[in-house]
């Protein structure tokens, strides 16, 4: 596909609907290619025409997180078509846990497709994508983690979250901010950049309708670090440009 040179090009996985979808909205309407990921190649299709109707240079690709083979798939497609990409929003995500049970009740595995999602899918993406990132003038990476793995709070009483004790969720949470930090460390003398968003308490399925953050805000964050400069964070954990504590 024809982009010319300065056109950016960017993948969100998880975008057929939530923050992931208006993350590519937001993205599009600065001008950025969007790839349109979900694990569906209809919610794919469907989404990439929403967008495209609002006049964003967006298309679909098929990205289960849980599925290698369609990750390699993706990564090559966008290697054929555009050799090179310069925005990862690793987005998908799910929360699984029986939320009326205690941290060493929830099934094993909860556990182990909590982890699958959110921590090795995120992670095979990222191995994926990471030499198309590579070839990018300033290639970013937006891990989407959530204030609910921040272990500092979870261990301080009085703290915002220290009552919400979703046990899988929150630790699949904190292991994306431990591997960020990792990642960030091997780019640092690169022009690369991995940073973990807590995007805030969205009104998304997952969010559900008691949360305080409209979808147009949830994605304020993931953006605004798939766009810093050369001067940006690398390896922080931030939400609306305020760093939270791991
Ligand atoms: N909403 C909040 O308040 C909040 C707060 C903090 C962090 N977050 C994080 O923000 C991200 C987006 O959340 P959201 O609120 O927009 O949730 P959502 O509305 O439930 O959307 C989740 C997205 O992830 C996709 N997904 C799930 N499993 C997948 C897989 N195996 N492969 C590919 N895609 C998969 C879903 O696809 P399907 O439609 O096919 O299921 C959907 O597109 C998540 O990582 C979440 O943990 C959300």
């Amino acid at each position: 596909m024809a982009m010319n040179e300065q056109q950016q090009l960017a993948v969100v996985t998880g975008a057929n609907k939530g923050i992931g979808f208006e993350t590519a909205r937001q993205l599009g309407q600065k001008g950025i290619t969007v790839l349109v990921g979900a694990r569906d190649d209809a919610k794919a299709r469907l989404a990439a025409e929403k967008l495209r109707k609002d006049g964003i240079d967006a298309h679909g690709v098929v990205i289960d997180v849980n599925d290698a083979a369609s990750i390699t798939r993706a990564a090559a497609q966008v290697e054929r078509d555009y050799s090179l990409l310069d925005i990862l929003i690793n987005n998908a995500g799910v929360m699984l846990d029986d939320q009326k049970k205690k941290p060493s009740e929830q099934s094993l595995e909860v556990w182990r497709k909590t982890f699958d999602t959110n921590l090795f899918g995120l992670i095979a993406t990222t191995q994926a994508f990471l030499p198309l990132l590579r070839k990018s003038d300033g290639g970013r990476i937006v891990n989407l983690s959530s204030i609910l793995g921040s272990i500092h709070f979870h261990a301080t009483p009085g703290s915002p979250i220290y009552d919400n004790k979703v046990a899988a969720y929150n630790v699949s949470k904190s292991a994306v901010n431990a591997f960020t930090v990792q990642l960030a460390y091997e780019l640092k003398d690169t022009p690369m950049k991995v940073n973990a968003a807590h995007p805030g308490w969205v009104k998304t399925e997952m969010g559900g309708e008691g949360a305080t953050m409209e979808i147009s805000d949830g994605a304020k964050t993931s953006v605004a670090l798939a766009t810093v400069g050369p001067d940006g964070p690398n390896g922080a954990f931030l939400h609306m440009g305020e760093t939270l504590p791991w």
